[in-house]
């Protein structure tokens, strides 16, 4: 036994006591009232109702009546936005980047506001129910250097982007050139493995294709293949982006081939695009086979008027997808909040717009916070036996009801009533405890 820089190594072999729930396959929600849950080398070796006895002896921390969940897996969210998130509904996407993204953003060319306003990002995931992240930073190659201190140092596990963008921004926010840019992300990805951490790596982030040109792209196309980078970005968000984006690639077949053309989607390179609420037929098709994973923003997309992703859809053709925050469009970091966002709006779509899209279940919506995003970092987001030992115990307690109830109601319940804000009890990632309250 012994402590480790941001967390602590409980044991190599512990076990967690408590109701635990968890998901096996997108329809599968297993639920173990008084359970073990057992972790072995960082490991997940499988939820028993009694210990066996081949583990008898092993350190068990006892979670009482609380619920222990697999940590929750935020696949989009834009750390330098945490300032002024849930301030600034009143337009649609790139009036929204012009009016307050692209100011907030332009401060952290100073770093010592990111470190400052970083300090809070990072604070506020350590405290949530949120055990995995792909983050984006801005063009600041240091202060993005600075966000990967502090994440490092926060237990979670993630990928952190700074941002590349050559035109339609601000002069402040406007890389110098395509060169410059390209020089500035190796810089970037050659000092974060300089340093050596050990959960926090760096990903490949054009912005979007309009703050793209496709000489940047081209450049950013080497970069990715020298160090074998994950990408992320944004896909077909908003009605008038995608206008946007036709005029200025119209040699593209679609939004999403803007990015391929350059070995920046999918295929060899794992990538993250957020939204594809616009994705025509052959876009989908381009992320199903390329294996893009798709993260779904409900929260952003309601906020920003953009509209509604057809997740049914893409769940039904084998399209990879998990649940993204997208702060500051998103309101607030909670993937609690995005679980019943994602069912909520896909209640709309089945309603308004294709009664044969089905909307979401519960248990689906959790397995796209966990197993569904989890995905993108391995075997992550269940307690399935061999999956990386991420946890979450949450106390439902302050919210007490007059009969009991199973299991799966208190789940759904803790879900819906944004326990993960206040009830967040203690968090394990890789099996070592990083936040105990
Ligand atoms: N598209 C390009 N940049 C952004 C951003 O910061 N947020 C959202 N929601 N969409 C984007
Ligand atoms: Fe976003």
């Amino acid at each position: 036994m012994h402590l480790s820089d941001g967390g602590e190594l409980v044991s190599d072999c512990f076990a967690l006591k408590g109701n635990i729930c968890f998901s096996s396959g997108k329809e599968k929600l297993n639920t173990f009232p008084d359970a073990t849950v057992i972790c072995e080398d960082g490991l997940c070796k499988g939820v028993y109702p009694e210990l066996p006895d081949s583990y008898k002896g092993i350190p068990i921390i006892d979670y009482k009546d609380c619920l222990i969940l697999p940590g929750m897996v935020d696949l989009h969210i834009h750390a330098p936005q945490f300032t002024f998130r849930s301030i600034g509904m009143d337009c649609e996407l790139m009036e929204w980047l012009k009016k307050y993204t692209f100011p907030e953003e332009a401060l952290y060319a100073d770093t010592g506001y990111a470190e400052r306003a970083y300090g809070l990002f990072a604070d506020s995931m350590k405290h949530s129910a949120t055990t995995r992240a792909v983050i984006f930073g801005t063009i600041h190659r240091d202060s993005t250097l600075i966000l990967m201190d502090l994440m490092e140092r926060s237990g979670l596990i993630s990928y952190v982007g700074k941002v590349n963008m050559d035109r339609a921004a601000p002069s402040e926010l406007r890389e110098e050139s395509p060169d410059a840019s390209a020089f500035d992300t190796f810089g970037f990805v050659n000092a974060a493995e300089k340093r050596g951490y050990k959960r926090t790596k760096p990903i490949l982030t054009p912005r979007f294709i309009p703050s793209c040109s496709d000489a940047l792209l081209n450049e950013l196309s080497e970069v990715r293949r020298a160090y074998d980078l994950p990408v992320q970005s944004h896909l077909s968000e908003n009605p008038g982006e995608v206008e946007l984006v036709k005029k200025l690639v119209p040699d593209a077949a679609f939004y999403g081939d803007g990015y391929d053309r350059y070995g920046l989607f999918g295929r060899d390179a794992k990538t993250v695009m957020a939204h594809c609420v616009y994705s025509t037929d052959e876009e989908v098709e381009r992320i199903r086979k390329n294996g893009v994973w798709v993260a779904h923003c409900p929260n952003s997309n309601m906020n920003l008027s953009s509209g509604i992703a057809p997740i049914r859809r893409y769940l039904n053709c084998g399209i990879r997808v998990g649940l993204g925050s997208d702060v500051a469009a998103g309101q607030s970091e909670s993937i609690f909040r995005a679980i019943t966002d994602a069912i909520q709006v896909s209640k709309l779509y089945w309603r308004y717009i294709d009664n044969e899209a089905e909307p979401l279940s519960f248990a689906e919506s959790f397995y796209l916070a966990t197993e569904g995003g989890g995905s993108f970092f391995g075997k992550v987001g269940s307690f399935r036996e061999g999956y990386e030992f991420d946890a979450v115990v949450v106390d439902d307690s302050s919210f007490p009801h007059p009969r009991p109830l199973s299991l799966a109601e208190r789940l759904e319940r803790a879900v819906y009533l944004g326990t993960d804000q206040s009830g967040l009890q203690a968090k394990y990632v890789c099996g070592e405890r990083v936040y105990e309250k």
